[in-house]
């Protein structure tokens, strides 16, 4: 048995903040931001992760063309999740109808939608259940501290899903190599995002993230390269025969490290990172939607999917891409009106960074 990915939608918010937007009250420039990192512009979320996941989920089955009562299961992928208990998956199941589906919310960071698009197909090959929905979205302007140049720049809002369904055709996510790469968790660390009680000391709507950004290249770099070569490895995959490349859209500089050492084309890998930064668990749902509007994704192609977060967990899957690379149909789902601008939307976390760092 095979889970074959049979839709996709996506939820990008409207308000978008410019390279240019940041430099209004942060020294940094879009020269310094694009040739660093690849990004222009990146979303900002007037809603929480719930609805964005709750919009891409109903583009997902409309583009499948089933009914939210055929699911069995939703997985949402996401480190801001609106709320823990009860977790933000049931959210999604009771606001898209999915009367019939369980849910769990899952988090390994900006790996969350490739760990659970795994676990979602494992289930679905174990014959537990026949159909699910698995999201990646993130809240990632909630967690900035925008007194930090050095990684306020690099996230954005937004994410996706897809649904998958059994099959006995060899396609969806043919296997997958996931790990945590040993003592890199303070790489990124953020405090008073738990339970744990010495967060209490900390400010309300404040957080700032532990990022040590060059070890975080090379550790991804590194971590995804061995992830794609074991998937590679494990399936009898030849580099040659991968067309396309869907990699975790953090920087531009890391994917054409990685890309170069898989000895891949730049023309078959798909980059996205410019126009929404890094939507952590959103990424790569994103990037496969990008990809299937622009017409990059063609009939049964062998796509590779490499991701790494904070953890650092690092993955990488095989997928083998189906005959159908257009939607059955379209939604008219939408996230309510936004009146604010995106810098409008940050400012209260711009105010208290700056009381923090006053
Ligand atoms: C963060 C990152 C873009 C920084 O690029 P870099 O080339 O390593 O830059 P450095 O950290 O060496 O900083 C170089 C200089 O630019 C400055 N700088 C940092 N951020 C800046 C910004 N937004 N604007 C202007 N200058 C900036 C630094 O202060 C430093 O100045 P100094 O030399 O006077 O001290 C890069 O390391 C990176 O992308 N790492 C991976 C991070 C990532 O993707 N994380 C996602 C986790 S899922």
């Amino acid at each position: 048995m095979f889970a074959e990915i049979i839709g996709w939608g996506k939820c990008a918010p409207p308000s978008v903040l410019s390279n240019d937007d940041l430099a209004t009250f942060m020294d940094t420039s879009d020269e310094w931001i694009f040739s660093r990192t690849g990004i222009r512009q990146r979303h900002i979320s007037h809603v929480g992760s719930s609805e964005m996941a709750r919009v891409a989920s109903e583009r997902a089955l409309a583009c499948a063309g089933i009914s939210a009562e055929e699911v069995d299961l939703v997985i949402f992928g996401s480190t801001s999740p609106d709320e823990v208990i009860p977790n933000s998956a049931s959210i999604v199941v009771n606001r898209i109808g999915a009367k019939n589906a369980t849910g769990f919310d899952m988090n390994s960071a900006c790996t969350s939608f490739l760990y659970g698009l795994n676990v979602a197909t494992d289930m679905i090959k174990a014959g537990s259940i026949k159909t699910a929905i698995v999201i990646g979205v993130e809240k990632a302007s909630r967690f900035m501290d925008y007194g930090r140049r050095d990684s306020a720049v690099l996230f954005g809002d937004g994410g996706g899903a897809v649904v998958l369904r059994a099959t006995e055709e060899a396609l969806g996510l043919i296997d997958a190599k996931l790990n945590i790469v040993p003592d890199t968790r303070e790489m990124i660390h953020m405090p008073g995002w738990g339970m744990d009680l010495s967060h209490q000391a900390l400010k309300e709507f404040y957080y700032s993230m532990n990022f040590k950004g060059q070890d975080i290249f090379k550790s991804a770099v590194r971590g995804m390269n061995q992830a794609c070569e074991a998937v590679l490895k494990r399936t009898n995959t030849d580099k040659e025969s991968i067309d396309f490349f869907v990699p975790h859209q953090a920087n531009l500089r890391i994917i054409q490290t990685l890309a170069h050492r898989m000895k891949f084309d730049m023309d078959n890998v798909m980059v996205c990172v410019d126009k929404y930064a890094n939507t952590s668990a959103g990424t790569i749902p994103l990037a496969l939607c990008d990809a299937l509007e622009a017409g990059r994704i063609k009939p049964g192609m062998s796509i590779l999917t490499a991701a790494f977060g904070a953890g650092l967990t690092c993955g990488a899957g095989l997928i083998k891409w189906g005959q159908r690379t257009t939607p059955k149909g379209i939604s008219d789902a939408e996230l309510p009106e936004c009146k604010q601008t995106a810098l409008e939307l940050i400012q209260p976390a711009i105010e208290a960074a700056k009381t923090h760092y006053a």
